[in-house]
C-alpha cells in the first residue's frame, strides 16, 4: 500500500506513519510549519518515510502533491484548532485531491462536532457543534461525504500516548508546578491510545467500509481522573493536581461527550482499549 499522511509530523499522524512503515507500506507524510530542530528529532524516528511540506489552505499545492504522490491511501490528521481555513477547508481540498487521483480517504474527525447534549452520541448523530473548532470539524465532514461518498470519516476523542501527547504534557505540567490551571470534573470524554487509534485507521482504510465511523475508547473518564491516571502511570503525585469544574470556570464548549463505537468496534479486529487499561501502570497491567 502507498500511503500519504497528511499531517504526519502530527501526534497522531506520526503513529499512522510508523505503523504503516513498520508494515511494510511506501510511507509519504507531510508537514507544514514543524520547524527543526523538533521536527528533525520527530522526523528521525521515521525513517523510511518521505517528507514533503504542504500547506493544505492551498488547493492547488494539494492537488499537486497527491497527483505526484499517487497514493492508494491518503489519511488525513492535519488540522489547526483554532484556523477554519486549515480544519475545514483544508480538509475539503485534500479530499478533492484523493477524489480526483481515485485515492481511498480517511478523514480523521473528532467528537468535538457534538454538544454533550446528548451525552452518548452513534454514528448516525447528526453534528451539533457548539465551537467554532467543533463547527470546523462538522464542515470538514459535510464537505469530505460530499465530494467523496466512499471515504472514511472517522471521528475520535481524546488521543492519549505514552508519555507524548499534548494531555500527558499538560498532566506533567500540573504535577511539577510548571503551569497553572485545572483538571475538570465534569469534562468527561472517551481517550483512545494513539497506537490502537492508528491501527484502527489503517484497519479502515483497508476495508470496504465508508462514511462515518466512531474510534474511541470505551472507557467514559473525565479530565481529573484521566489526569490521575496519568498520574499513577508515571509516577506523579495525583493529589496534586487541581481541580475544577469546566461549567463555572472552563472555557465554553461540550461537558460530557461520549462516543458510542459499538457499530464501528464490531467491524474492526482491532481492539480500541479503555483508559483505565492503557493508562495502567506496568505493574498492574
Ligand atoms: N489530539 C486529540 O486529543 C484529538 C482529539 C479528537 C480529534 N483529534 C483529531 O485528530 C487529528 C490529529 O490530531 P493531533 O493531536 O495528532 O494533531 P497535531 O499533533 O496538532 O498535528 C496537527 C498536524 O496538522 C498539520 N497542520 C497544521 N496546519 C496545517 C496546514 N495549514 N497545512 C498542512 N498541515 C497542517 C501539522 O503540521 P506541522 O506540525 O508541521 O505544522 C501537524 O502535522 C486532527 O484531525 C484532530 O482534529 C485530536
Amino acid at each position: 500500500m502507498d500511503l500519504l499522511v497528511v499531517g504526519g509530523s502530527g501526534f497522531l499522524g506520526r503513529e499512522v506513519a510508523r505503523r504503516a512503515r513498520d508494515a511494510g507500506a511506501q510511507v509519504t507524510a507531510t508537514r507544514h510549519g514543524a520547524a527543526p530542530p523538533t521536527f528533525h528529532s520527530r522526523a528521525s524516528l521515521l525513517t523510511g518515510v518521505a517528507w514533503r511540506t504542504v500547506d493544505i489552505r492551498r488547493r492547488e499545492d494539494v492537488a499537486r502533491l497527491v497527483a505526484d504522490v499517487r497514493p492508494a491511501v491518503v489519511v488525513n490528521a492535519a488540522y489547526r484548532q483554532s484556523d477554519w481555513a486549515t480544519t475545514a477547508d483544508g480538509a475539503m481540498h485534500v479530499a478533492a485531491a484523493a477524489a480526483a487521483t481515485g485515492a481511498r480517504l480517511v478523514q480523521v474527525s473528532s467528537d468535538a462536532v457534538f454538544s454533550g447534549r446528548a451525552v452518548r452520541y452513534d454514528e448516525t448523530a447528526p453534528p451539533d457543534p457548539i465551537t467554532p473548532y467543533g463547527a470546523a470539524k462538522a464542515a470538514a465532514e459535510t464537505a469530505v461525504k460530499g465530494l467523496d461518498p466512499t471515504a472514511v470519516i472517522a471521528r475520535t476523542s481524546l488521543i492519549i500516548g505514552d508519555g507524548d501527547s499534548v494531555h500527558e504534557t499538560f498532566v506533567h505540567a500540573l504535577a511539577s508546578g510548571a503551569t497553572t490551571g485545572a483538571l475538570f470534573t465534569d469534562d468527561v470524554r472517551c481517550p483512545v491510545h494513539v497506537g490502537d487509534l492508528a491501527a484502527a485507521l489503517l484497519e479502515l482504510a483497508a476495508s470496504p467500509h465508508t462514511g462515518i465511523h466512531h474510534v474511541a475508547g470505551p472507557d467514559p473518564v473525565n479530565r481529573h481522573e484521566l489526569g490521575t491516571l496519568i498520574a499513577r502511570r508515571d509516577g506523579l503525585d495525583a493529589t496534586a493536581l487541581p481541580t475544577g469544574r469546566r461549567a463555572a470556570s472552563g472555557p465554553p464548549g461540550p461537558l460530557d461527550v461520549r462516543l458510542d463505537c459499538t457499530t464501528t468496534r464490531a467491524r474492526l479486529t482491532t481492539r480500541l482499549r479503555g483508559a483505565h487499561e492503557f493508562l495502567a501502570r506496568r505493574g498492574d497491567r
